[in-house]
């Protein structure tokens, strides 16, 4: 059964995300997992750069990073149970997967494709609430290194805003490492320029109902015996829940058993 959140703080969360298309949630996260986070990307980085040189990707992704917890095995504390899980819950009236996570940076001075006036859901489906991105503040953000530009309530508009609306009228969301910016896959946004002599990082989780595609097949990526071994929030999160069956021998299964469970929506 779905646990309904009262929480008042879980209420004024919902009720400026549904007012303006993004709230900020401070200090979900302790400061220094923010930085063992980024010391093992840095270990990791190379990984992913290689890769996206073989496939002759490396240009168009520059300084981004997908399914990133794959190999940065830290990462996954981060989504562990904490306290967006009743924010999210109630967002969703239900069960959440994750659909994809990645880390961007943007160095001083950098050019990433993010700062690109743009949406994260491509298909425009109007109010349901399907999709939620999460955008965890590894470093401070700050108007100076780049802070995330919003248009507050562009998420009800399926056009692209022009360059001059936009940036006469976004918001800049500031905040603190460790602090969540949630906000509407449907709100016009981008990152902004760094012009601080630190790169800033971020991470973004993008959430979604259980019964749409993940943008990586998690549990298969992180294998059968993890999600045995792994919490049962992250069991849940990963999508562990809401598998597809393959042959109609993993099809037809006792409830308990069965790879998409009933709960999943
Ligand atoms: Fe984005």
């Amino acid at each position: 059964m779905m646990n309904r959140a009262h929480d008042k703080s879980v209420e004024s969360a919902l009720r400026q995300l549904s007012e303006k298309g993004w709230v900020l949630i401070p200090g979900v996260y302790p400061e220094g997992l923010m930085k063992e986070v980024i010391s093992e990307f840095n270990d990791f980085e190379q990984t992913f750069i290689d890769i996206q040189k073989k496939k002759g990707i490396a240009d168009k992704v520059i300084d981004a990073t997908h399914h990133t917890p794959v190999i940065c095995r830290k990462m996954l504390k981060l989504l562990e149970h904490n306290k967006l899980h009743p924010i999210l819950e109630a967002f969703f009236d239900g069960k959440y997967i994750l659909n994809t996570m990645g880390l961007s940076k943007i160095r001083p001075g950098g050019e990433v494709y993010t700062q690109n006036i743009h949406r994260d859901v491509r298909s425009f489906h109007g109010a349901e609430k399907l999709w939620i991105n999460t955008l965890i503040m590894l470093d401070d953000s700050t108007t100076e290194n780049g802070a995330t530009w919003v248009l507050e309530g562009s998420e009800h508009s399926p056009e692209k805003p022009d360059e001059e609306t936009f940036f006469k009228h976004a918001v800049r969301a500031e905040g603190k490492a460790g602090d969540v910016l949630l906000f509407d896959g449907h709100i016009w946004h981008c990152a902004g320029e760094n012009h601080s002599q630190k790169t800033r990082h971020i991470i973004t989780p993008f959430f979604s109902k259980p019964f749409i595609k993940q943008q990586l097949d998690y549990p298969r990526a992180f294998g059968p015996d993890f999600g045995k071994s792994c919490s049962a929030h992250l069991k849940q999160v990963l999508g562990y829940n809401a598998l597809t069956p393959v042959t109609l021998d993993d099809f037809y299964q006792t409830d308990e058993n069965r790879f998409y469970q009933s709960d999943q929506g």
